[in-house]
């Protein structure tokens, strides 16, 4: 049988981290993995985590199954969260929440649902994309296709040709859409460009697919989520994707969920009979271990209210890089180029160079950034900044991008 397979080339990021790991150079920058990372350069677990996964521990009396969908009190937390506790869709008993493993989970199962209900739809996606959004939804066999949606030489985002473009798509088609802290880009849509979208996708029939990993990110938790507000309140169905890998820090846990919105209670039931049977059909039931810590965190008004307070400052951390990382590269090159990284959003900035450039910063300074020359702002830290910005400025200063 494996005679006929051959060996695939290994996932970029993957292949990225191991170089980094076998360079030897103590000043090293890892720029590349899409982890946050605090003024020492680690990933912390939480306090609240810390605290939450005691008790969980501590009460926990079996490990027996719980259930394809998870935790329940852990689905009504999320709606609350990302819905919001009064939201029209929650009162009409439209939503519906599952427990999935990590918000590739909860895409992959959003993927399946897609197909088991609208085999011939297309999955529209962003130009340009997190990497793993292309292999989580196209292996259900969804047909993908690109939308112009930000160009990284002007740092500009392209609003008329996105709109241009999903103005042809087909009705029952699907707009996956990043709804804070774009990946990778950082540029996210104003409120006024979220109300032009559903208006078209209104207009089109169009079903928007929301991607939430960065809840808390940009602005605050309710900020962050005004979109997914906005979306699933003006139309009548949708999806989102939750993750709780960032902003609990609980990574390696796997939380995450899958929230649909259907036009009527019925439709809701039996979106969740599919639902259930496409999680039995891969995963069976999804791990609780995370969910557990997750949900005790939002049940427990002292816990919740220490991660805000932590989820802070993880942003601020991040702001903070962004500001000091253009100061310095506005020193460093003498001149504005670089000013866009200042007010995107969440871990990620493309810095717009060629993949040439991002060899060279590599092989030679030993920064390491994805091919498409994206950035992990929680990468850099106040003793690597100069050192950052100097080298871009070197390799870019002859106008080279
Ligand atoms: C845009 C986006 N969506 C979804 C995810 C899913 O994360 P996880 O499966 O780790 O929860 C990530 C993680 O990097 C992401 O960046």
């Amino acid at each position: 049988m494996f005679q006929q397979i051959s060996r695939l080339a290994p996932d970029a990021i993957l292949g990225l981290m191991a170089k980094f790991r076998a360079d030897s150079f103590s000043h090293k920058v890892d720029l590349g993995v899409g982890v946050f990372r605090d003024l020492t350069g680690n990933t912390p677990i939480l306090e609240c985590v810390r605290r939450a996964e005691r008790n969980v521990l501590a009460a926990q009396t079996t490990k027996s199954y719980v259930s394809a969908a998870g935790r329940e009190e852990f689905n009504t937390s999320v709606e609350e969260l990302v819905l919001g506790a009064t939201h029209v869709a929650r009162r009409e008993k439209r939503a519906r929440t599952v427990q999935a493993p990590g918000g590739c989970g909860a895409l992959r199962v959003g993927a399946e649902l897609i197909r088991a209900a609208t085999p011939s739809a297309t999955v529209h996606v962003s130009d340009p994309t997190w990497g793993n959004h292309a292999p989580l939804l196209g292996s259900s066999g969804l047909r993908l296709e690109r939308y112009p949606y930000y160009d990284p030489v002007t740092h500009e985002l392209q609003f008329d040709g996105m709109l241009e473009r999903l103005d042809q798509a087909s009705a029952g088609d699907v707009v996956l859409v990043h709804a804070c802290c774009h990946n990778p880009s950082g540029a996210d849509l104003a409120p006024d460009q979220w109300r032009s979208l559903i208006e078209l996708m209104r207009r089109r029939r169009l079903v928007p697919f929301l991607d939430l990993a960065y809840q808390g990110f940009a602005e605050d938790l309710t900020l962050d989520v005004a979109g997914v507000r906005l979306v699933t309140e003006s139309l009548p169905e949708a999806l989102v994707a939750t993750s709780y890998s960032k902003n609990l820090g609980l990574y390696r846990e796997r939380v995450g969920a899958l929230t649909v919105v259907s036009e009527s209670e019925s439709q809701a039931n039996a979106v969740l009979s599919h639902v259930l049977q496409i999680a039995r059909s891969i995963y069976s039931m999804p791990p609780d271990h995370g969910a557990a810590i997750a949900a005790c965190i939002f049940a427990d008004s002292t816990l919740r209210a220490d991660w805000i307070t932590e989820l802070a400052s993880m942003r601020t951390r991040i702001k903070d890089m962004r500001l000091l990382l253009t100061e310095r590269l506005r020193a460093a090159t003498g001149t504005p180029s670089f000013d866009f990284i200042q007010g995107q959003h969440g871990m990620f900035s493309l810095l717009g160079v060629s993949a040439q450039v991002v060899d060279r910063l590599r092989e030679r300074h030993h920064i390491y950034m994805t091919s498409d020359s994206r950035m992990n702002l929680a990468g850099i830290m106040p003793n690597n900044v100069d050192y950052v910005a100097e080298c871009i400025a070197s390799e870019t200063r002859d106008g080279t991008l």
